[in-house]
């Protein structure tokens, strides 16, 4: 019996703490992972504390959730809990990263054209400061090999920057041979994590990454407003970024304006107050995944994906996936002459799905079932 298969009371339980299944087949986690009833009552608990105590919540209960979310942060990557920075989008991560390289001997940066956009318009928007952008094209639309990236750094590179699930498809990099690409040549390797961390195994320092961002809104089940940027240790002391805030000083209530001392630890990357509602529903997507256990939450999402993929290929479908099964995610890629009207047979029936350029893109988790699977399908097939 396949993990996907597996009729457990513990699955259906899993599925019962996530109410839109009571009324729809959600299909669509690589987008927004769905709202967990933990997460509901988390930020009901944090309503309540706002409208009851005001901000003298801030100085116990809210301050130690700050330090619970970057803990459990740093669990889901393999990293001790003060290794991560809170902030509120990979946009603004990113932006902390490019503000703290030093271009003057490096001047350039190296991503793909598979990874999100907003990656290389952190560097984009420098080259007026003679930042080099190399975007590096798949070949295949699939995936970028390591070695094409590997071609492209040189002494000259100060930092190659891409992701570790590609969103585009859900093929999934070898970070290690990228990492070690980029430190061949004194390069730093920057992965955006946020299509992998929760579905797909991370090991920070197993993969070797200097820099990794990733966040609540897909597989942590944490909403919108609410990510992470982790830094190698080893390089903190060194890390003085120029877009910064008061979060990022070691003795932030001194209000001091005069002296920029900051955190040892990767606070020092952060910027402003948190979204403290954000941070509520992100420690309720934890308390789903670590009382199931990322092990078992990747095993049975790696199942449903290969259920998915193995029936779209049989009904002839052609999912555009990567071709090894071990390179493939929960991302499902599904060529379609009109994915926009596919996507509303799809929502007519009670599916929740997207739409891409040429595709319809499904993704499961581990709150799915392959009856979901089989009622998109035949949906599609229409
Ligand atoms: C891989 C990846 N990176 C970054 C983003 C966007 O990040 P943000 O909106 O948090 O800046 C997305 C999509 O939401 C994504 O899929």
């Amino acid at each position: 019996m396949t993990a996907a298969s597996t009729p457990a009371s513990g699955r259906a339980a899993w599925r019962a703490d996530f109410p839109i299944f009571e009324r729809q087949i959600y299909l669509n986690s690589c987008s927004l992972g769905a709202l967990s009833r933990q997460s509901r009552a988390r930020v009901q608990e944090f309503l309540g504390e706002w409208e009851q105590r005001g901000a003298a919540a801030w100085y116990d209960v809210w301050w130690e959730r700050l330090a619970a979310v970057r803990a459990a942060y740093a669990r889901a990557i393999g990293t001790p809990a003060d290794g991560v920075a809170l902030h509120a989008s990979i946009s603004t991560a990113t932006s902390v990263l490019a503000s703290l390289l030093d271009y003057r001997k490096r001047p350039k940066v190296v991503t793909t054209d598979l990874d999100f956009p907003t990656v290389a318009y952190q560097w984009l928007a420098r080259r007026a400061q003679g930042v080099e952008v190399v975007i590096v094209r798949s070949p295949d639309g699939v995936t970028v090999p390591a070695e094409l990236i590997a071609r492209a750094v040189d002494d000259r590179t100060a930092l190659v920057a891409t992701s570790h699930v590609y969103f585009t498809t859900g093929a999934i990099q070898n970070v290690r041979a990228v990492a070690d690409a980029a430190h061949r040549h004194g390069a730093w390797c920057y992965i955006d994590a946020y299509q992998s961390v929760g579905q797909v195994s991370v090991d920070v320092h197993a993969m070797g990454v200097d820099f990794l961002s990733g966040g609540g809104l897909k597989w942590l089940l944490g909403g919108p407003g609410i990510a992470f940027l982790y830094a190698r240790q080893d390089l903190l002391p060194e890390l003085d970024p120029a877009v910064t805030g008061w979060f990022a000083h070691a003795r932030q209530f001194d209000f001091d304006p005069h002296t920029l001392v900051r955190h040892a630890d990767a606070r020092r990357l952060e910027q402003g107050t948190p979204a403290l509602a954000a941070v509520h529903a992100q420690l309720g997507g934890f308390e789903v995944l670590e009382a199931i256990g990322y092990p078992r939450v990747r095993e049975v999402t790696a199942a449903l994906a290969h259920d998915l993929v193995a029936r779209a290929q049989e009904l002839g479908l052609r999912p555009h996936v990567a071709p090894e099964p071990d390179a493939r995610s929960a991302i499902v890629m599904l060529p379609s002459a009109d994915p926009a009207a596919a996507v509303t047979r799809l929502a007519e029936r009670g599916i929740v799905a997207d739409a891409r350029p040429g595709h319809v893109r499904l993704s499961p988790y581990f709150y799915n079932t392959v009856e979901d699977h089989v009622a998109a399908l035949e949906a599609l097939r229409g």
